[in-house]
């Protein structure tokens, strides 16, 4: 008996430590939510919300641009503005690796947005990785997508993760390849294909999906003839030429990507996959004949890559300048 309790008090005394412990050192109970600039910055939604626009106004790509950088940088090592820092001597960034380099753009909006942001709130107190989110959130809601509350508090890397690119899904893979990509992050399939209809925005460059308009057979013989003839078929001729991803309607969010998958008018390989007689077409069907479910479930899986580890409490820094570290 005096066995047992002695054992016992040792546990209990043994798992309160722990929690202590737990309690002062793990992140992770740190969460993000929507009212974090209550106090310290609360016009940080206006003012970005006012820029993003701006900046739509002026060249309404960029809405596209900036939803991509958000993915970008939550798929590589957590959502932490790693992917705005610059190149150093010592470091390479994310923006320069293979995927990235040459294709990422919106770098100057959003040094554009902080500095507005730092103004308005009379100090450095708003995280780029935070501006990120916050700028894809209101560029999807400004060219029609759905609205939705973006949970904040996110801190900035202090180095970048350019071996983590590997990461994000490429333009070749095939769909079980990037279904596992998407399953290591936490994501389901549908929630996949959801995320994939990001693309009803935005363009992308002929160098990829060139095997795929003279090689493929996938695909819509007129949509494939099309596309040739602003994509020479010798490459580097016409390399960095543009397509619409989605040829509905590359500034309108919508579920049209879908309607064009069913019709074989993918742009690239990794579009076509999503519905190519495998598990993922059933899902397609369903958003091309549902837009509130595509919208919906579009909008939850955004907050969810929004929550890919960010870091918080007093891990990272709030930078100065996003395009590097303080
Ligand atoms: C499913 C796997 C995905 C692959 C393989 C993929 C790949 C690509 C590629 C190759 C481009 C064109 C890049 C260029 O021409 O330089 C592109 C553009 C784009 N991607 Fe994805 N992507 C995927 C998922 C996503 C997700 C999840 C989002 C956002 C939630 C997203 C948002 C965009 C947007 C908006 C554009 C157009 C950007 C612009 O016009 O500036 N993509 N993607
Ligand atoms: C088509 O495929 C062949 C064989 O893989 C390849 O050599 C050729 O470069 C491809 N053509 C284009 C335009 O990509």
């Amino acid at each position: 008996m005096a066995n047992f309790i002695s054992y016992s008090n040792k546990y209990t005394l043994l798992s309160i430590l722990s929690l202590l412990i737990i309690t002062i050192s793990s992140p992770v109970l740190a969460q993000l939510s929507v009212g974090f600039y209550g106090r310290t910055c609360p016009s940080v939604f206006d003012t970005v919300r006012a820029a993003t626009r701006s900046a739509i106004n002026r060249e309404p790509r960029m809405g596209a641009s900036l939803i991509r950088l958000f993915f970008h940088d939550c798929f590589v090592n957590g959502c932490d503005g790693g992917v705005l820092l610059d190149d150093t001597a010592s470091t390479p960034g994310e923006k320069g690796q293979i995927g990235n380099a040459n294709s990422l753009r919106g770098f100057e909006v959003i040094d554009n947005i902080k500095a507005q942001v730092d103004r308005a709130c009379r100090r450095v107190v708003v995280s780029c990785a935070d501006i990120i989110a916050i700028a894809a959130r209101d560029s999807v809601a400004q060219l029609g997508g759905p609205t939705y509350l973006i949970p904040v508090g996110r801190r900035d890397a202090r180095a970048p993760s350019p071996a983590r690119t590997t990461d994000l899904p490429a333009f070749f893979e095939d769909l079980n390849p990037i279904a596992a990509k998407f399953k290591s992050k936490g994501f389901t399939t549908r929630e996949m294909v959801a995320l994939s209809g990001a693309h009803t925005l935005g363009q992308a460059r002929c160098v990829l999906y060139r095997d795929r308009i003279y090689n493929e057979t996938n695909i819509d013989r007129g949509y494939a003839r099309s596309l040739q003839a602003n994509c020479p078929r010798v490459s580097p001729n016409g390399n960095n030429n543009l397509a619409p991803l989605d040829s509905q309607s590359p500034n309108r969010f919508g579920n049209s990507y879908y309607q064009e998958l069913i019709n074989r008018r993918g742009l690239l390989h990794s579009d076509q996959v999503l519905f190519n007689g495998g598990a993922t077409d059933s899902i397609v069907r369903a958003y091309s004949n549902n837009p509130r479910a595509f919208l919906s479930d579009f909008a939850n899986s955004m907050v969810k890559l929004g929550n890919l580890s960010p870091l918080t409490g007093n891990q990272g820094e709030i930078r100065t300048n996003c395009r590097r570290i303080n």
